[in-house]
């Protein structure tokens, strides 16, 4: 079982020391449940890999995985630095008193609006994605009279997913600047021109729950290479590197090298091409989101509907699917289940669970083990961390769950149950699309009870 999982003294399923029953009734399902300890695990992990590995670094954490204003306050309690990739992630860090400096701003295309707010509130570095958005950047900084600190991302013409690689050359993707051609270098040099932007390293980020470090390892030298071809054109030694995230989580059966070993390897290889190109060791940013919070998080779900279709297959229903999790229908992602208050039960049935949304290809987990399901059962799914709760939609206008963060035993709030207000509040009807009564403001409002349930208003009947 993942982080503080473990199957307790009457047979059910305890996280953080609080039973995943207990949590269902007092917050209410589907419920994302973030497990405190399991990530301080696998900062700590990180955090000695680098430790032991290499003489200057920062571990970053990729806020696209999962980002609320409690959370951002938690990471920057371990002295992480935070991959931003927008406006409102700026934004919510910073309403979690996230230190601005140690923030690092990526994305293909940040607005222009979105690279004055980040340089108004003093982000610590800008990863310039292109040369559009190099000029756009020196005009930015430009008119606020401001000296920006940037990284530029390159494209290395490696692609890593899961086991696989393919080494391009020349890579098709909308993120960074080609190595390929000497594009990467030449926007460099254009870098080192302008008054506005100042130039501290380059980046590289791969792909996604990559299983082995040798992408990372094969990375790593061509980016020294650049250091050295940059240092060789135009005299100038650029100190910061950073290498992505991308690192794994376990979320069935996949066998994830120990963190030591790929930070190790990739270390070594990055210490390597250093020595041959004879370029000064540069500081070391690695920047995981999933491998940090993933298997911190478990989404419990009450069962409604179940329905055996004889010969084909048994669908168990659950209370919320793809608008909590869509990364099934996204990319055919597979989870674990397992009933919390039944784990000494034996597992006898093979069933699908389904989400409630109004699509066919909305299921949670496709082939799951379990004792008999009926409705009423708690179910939880596991590794739902990453790429969950900030992927999450209203779709069919279904509330978004809240998060809760266990502890030693204590359980509390990270993010409210959204409420159907909650869904209208930035709704408006046309004037012309009232009915006159509403125009004349007679309607009467319907009120919501914590449940969502509408209710006679009190002003009302
Ligand atoms: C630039 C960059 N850094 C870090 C990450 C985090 O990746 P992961 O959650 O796989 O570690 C991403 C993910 O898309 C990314 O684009």
């Amino acid at each position: 079982m993942p982080g503080t999982c473990r199957v307790n003294e009457k047979g059910r399923l305890e996280i953080g020391g609080v039973e995943a029953g207990e949590l269902a009734r007092r917050f209410g399902t589907p419920l994302y449940v973030f497990d405190e300890e399991a990530f301080d695990q696998r900062v700590r992990e990180f955090q000695a890999a680098l430790a032991r590995s290499w003489r200057d670094y920062q571990l970053l954490y990729a806020g696209k995985a999962f980002l609320t204003t409690g959370f951002a306050a938690l990471v920057a309690q371990y002295g992480l630095g935070l991959d931003v990739v927008s406006g409102g992630e700026i934004y919510t860090a910073l309403q979690g008193g996230f230190p601005p400096a140690r923030m690092v701003f990526h994305g293909n295309n940040k607005t222009v609006e979105e690279l004055d707010f980040a340089l108004r509130v003093g982000v610590g570095r800008v990863v310039v994605d292109s040369a559009d958005e190099l000029h756009r950047l020196q005009q930015v900084a430009a008119a606020r009279g401001q000296v920006t600190p940037i990284w530029l991302r390159v494209t290395p013409g490696i692609e890593a997913h899961t086991h696989h690689y393919i080494q391009t050359g020349q890579l098709d993707s909308k993120f960074g600047v080609p190595l390929a051609g000497g594009q990467a270098l030449a926007v460099l040099q254009e870098a080192l021109q302008l008054p506005n932007v100042r130039l501290m390293g380059v980046h590289a980020h791969i792909g996604s729950q990559i299983l082995d470090p040798t992408p990372f390892q094969l990375v790593a030298p061509l980016l020294v290479q650049l250091l050295a071809q940059l240092r060789e054109q135009a005299g100038v030694t650029l100190r910061e590197l950073d290498l992505g995230g991308g690192f794994a989580a376990r979320y069935t059966k996949e066998v994830i090298p120990p963190v030591a070993q790929v930070v190790g390897a990739l270390a070594s290889a990055l210490a390597t091409a250093c020595d041959q190109q004879q370029v000064p060791a540069p500081k070391l940013f690695l920047e995981p989101g999933r491998a940090l919070v993933a298997e911190a998080g478990i989404t419990l779900y009450r069962v409604g509907t179940c329905k055996t279709i004889p010969g084909v297959r048994t669908y168990v229903s659950v209370d919320g699917g793809m608008a909590d999790n869509p990364r099934v229908a996204l990319y055919q992602a597979t989870y674990r289940a397992c009933l919390p208050d039944r784990l000494q039960e034996p597992a006898t049935e093979t069933v699908t669970v389904a989400g409630r949304f109004c699509e066919s290809g909305d299921v949670l987990v496709r082939d799951a083990l379990l004792p008999p399901v009926h409705s009423g059962d708690l179910l939880a799914v596991f590794t739902t961390g990453a790429y969950h709760y900030s992927m999450a939609s209203n779709y069919n206008r279904v509330p978004r769950p809240a998060v809760v963060t266990v502890r030693a035993g204590q359980a509390e709030v990270l993010v409210e149950r959204e409420t159907y207000a909650d869904l209208v509040r930035l709704d408006r009807i046309p004037s012309a699309w009232r009915r006159p009564a509403d125009v004349a403001g007679s309607a009467e409002p319907v009120a919501v009870s914590a449940h969502g349930q509408a209710e006679a208003s009190a002003a009302g009947r």
